[in-house]
């Protein structure tokens, strides 16, 4: 039975994954490297610093440490920049209606989100109290696929793995649902989250009402 929903941010509550690829396209070009909407679906749910490595390793192009703290740094400035001006108008359809259904149906809502700017993002888009607990990238240390961060979640939420779902953009974010041990929904295309127990489209297209059929 389930009796925890984890929702992961970028891209599932908001399309705040869109500016973290522009932010990121914008970097690599500055490497002569053409960052793609394919390349990108592996920097979905993973670090900042996992991120920057796997778009040098496009260019083959290995740079010291200190080199790729400032780099980094420069794309989480851009970032910040584009996030300033989101809205809670531009929650996905759907999202608060089916976090608070499921909190009717005495369901605890987790965020588990890779992103060190979540608290800003939550902040911006007046939804903290919509959640039970938020973790975020600040407060792990291996990011997803590792499934740390949906671990911690339940921890927090004092509800055990099996008995959480966790709704997931990503493909490293769905593969640290299954290893958490916990059911999953993929926010997009069967093709790219297959592992999932379920897929749509949209957040806002699985109703409080589907838990049972997980
Ligand atoms: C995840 C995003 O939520 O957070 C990734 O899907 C991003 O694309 C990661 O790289 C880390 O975000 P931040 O804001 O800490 O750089
Ligand atoms: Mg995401």
């Amino acid at each position: 039975m389930i009796k925890a929903a984890i929702f992961d941010l970028d891209g599932v509550i908001i399309d705040t994954a869109h500016y973290h690829y522009i932010a990121w396209k914008r970097l690599a070009s500055e490497f002569a490297i053409t960052l793609t909407p394919t390349h990108n679906e592996l920097l979905k749910g993973v670090s900042r610093m996992r991120s920057l490595d796997i778009i040098l390793s496009f260019g083959n192009i290995d740079l010291p440490l200190a080199h790729k703290e400032q780099l980094a740094e420069k794309k989480n400035k851009w970032f910040v920049e584009y996030i300033e001006s989101i809205r809670p108008e531009e929650i996905f359809p759907g999202v608060i209606d089916l976090i608070r259904n499921l909190r009717k149906q005495k369901i605890k809502i987790g965020l588990a989100s890779s992103s060190k700017n979540a608290p800003r993002v939550i902040e911006l888009l007046g939804i903290a109290k919509d959640f039970d607990t938020l973790v975020d990238g600040t407060m792990i240390t291996q990011s997803k696929p590792d499934p740390e961060i949906f671990l911690l979640a339940a921890h927090k939420l004092g509800i055990a793995p099996h008995e959480c779902v966790v709704f997931e953009d990503a493909e490293a974010g769905v593969e640290a649902a299954v290893a958490a041990g916990m059911k999953c929904v993929g926010v997009g295309s069967v093709e790219q989250l297959g592992k999932a127990n379920r897929v749509v489209a949209r957040t806002g297209d699985f109703k409080a009402s589907d838990l049972e059929s997980l």
